[in-house]
């Protein structure tokens, strides 16, 4: 399997290649069935969960399938107001002490997240066996940074003001979370995940020492509890490569700010490295997108362990053919592989 054989770090014949987002608003097959059925819908059938997640391998030569879901279902579960708007997620945030406490501090992924579980099951049967089978979560800091803020405020102060305020809740939560996402993750794994992605996605607003306390510990203890290969993802990984490598996953998920190469330098260990074009580069005309993969495959060398992915998750305004085009020049530059 080219994906996992990437993140042993084996040489494969060519660079595998998935998108984050993959099953999104960007599809027009997404857009019709969501003419007919909610984002909620969708994550609550099994049927329709696989269907979604089927789309993009339909129409694209992707290396792997990401099952539909999404990283703040679990907040329902602990009993927060969770719905998806046009305008995105919205959450009904714990406002003290008090509304926190009357949260649900108990998480079964088996029972309370059956359509995941069922979802990959079915979803291993469905795919071919040499593409991979992608579960993920959400990591504990970015989890508490969505149940805290609900709408995201502004340089996220909110949750920059419980941390400082009342450290000891933040660390309740993270403590409770850590263990939620990491039995969440192997149950995924049970299921038939090969490999799972944890999303720290906003762990990059924390200074180093904040890092090293609220978000390392706990994401290093949800990935020591998952059975098989994990990715980690922070969106603006830059200012913390050296800290994030310590949590221990067999690939970082790296941004568009960091060239591969320079990421490589950075990181002592050995470990995969997946990413990075900027999703924005997709609307490249063709040339300059083919040289925009070019570069950053160079970047990372010829040496095997680049997983090809975006820098973060795809847009809606991304038009189709772009990501033909994407990942036709991922396979042309991977002929100087062969
Ligand atoms: O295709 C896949 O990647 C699998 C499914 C998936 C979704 N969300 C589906 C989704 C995955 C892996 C996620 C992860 C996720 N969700 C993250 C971490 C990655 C990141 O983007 O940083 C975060 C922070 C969320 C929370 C979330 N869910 C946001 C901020 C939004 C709104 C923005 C957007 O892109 O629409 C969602 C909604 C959402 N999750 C959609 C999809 C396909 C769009 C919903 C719709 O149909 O209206």
């Amino acid at each position: 399997m080219l994906l996992l054989d990437t993140l042993e770090l084996n040489p494969t014949p060519r660079r595998p290649v998935w998108i984050m987002r993959q099953a999104g608003r960007y599809l027009a097959s997404y857009r019709k069935l969501r003419e007919k059925y909610s984002f909620d819908d969708f994550a609550n059938q099994v049927d329709l969960a696989v269907q979604v997640s089927l789309l993009p391998l339909k129409q694209y030569e992707l290396d792997a399938a990401i099952v539909f879901s999404d990283i703040l279902l679990p907040l329902r579960c602990m009993g927060l107001k969770l719905s998806f708007e046009e305008t995105g997620p919205v959450i009904v945030a714990p406002k003290t002490l008090e509304d926190i406490n009357k949260l649900k501090f108990e998480f079964d992924p088996e029972t309370q997240t059956p359509v995941i579980m069922g979802s990959l099951k079915e979803l291993r049967k469905q795919i071919p066996k040499e593409k991979a089978l992608l579960g993920f979560a959400g990591a504990p800091f970015t989890m508490l940074v969505y149940l805290l803020e609900g709408e995201l405020s502004k340089d996220l102060g909110v949750v920059r003001t419980w941390l400082r305020k009342d450290p000891k809740t933040c660390h309740r939560l993270l403590d409770f979370l850590a263990n939620a996402m990491g039995n969440y993750l192997d149950a995924q794994a049970r299921a038939g995940a090969d490999a799972v992605q944890l999303f720290d996605t906003w762990a990059s607003i924390l200074g180093p020492a904040d890092y090293e306390e609220f978000a390392l510990p706990y994401a290093r203890r949800v990935i020591s509890q998952v059975t098989v290969p994990s990715v980690y993802y922070i969106n603006g990984m830059g200012s913390l490569f050296e800290q994030a490598q310590a949590v221990g996953a067999q690939a970082l998920s790296v941004d568009w700010r960091t060239p591969l190469g320079e990421a490589r330098n950075r990181i002592s260990q050995v470990v995969a490295l997946q990413g990075n074009l900027d999703p924005y580069h997709l609307l490249l005309p063709r040339a300059q997108l083919r040289e925009a993969v070019f570069e950053m495959c160079n970047s990372y060398g010829k040496d095997p362990g680049h997983i090809v992915n975006l820098g973060h998750g795809i847009v809606p305004n991304i038009p189709e053919e772009s990501v033909s085009y994407f990942i036709e020049s991922v396979h042309e530059w991977s002929q100087v592989l062969a």
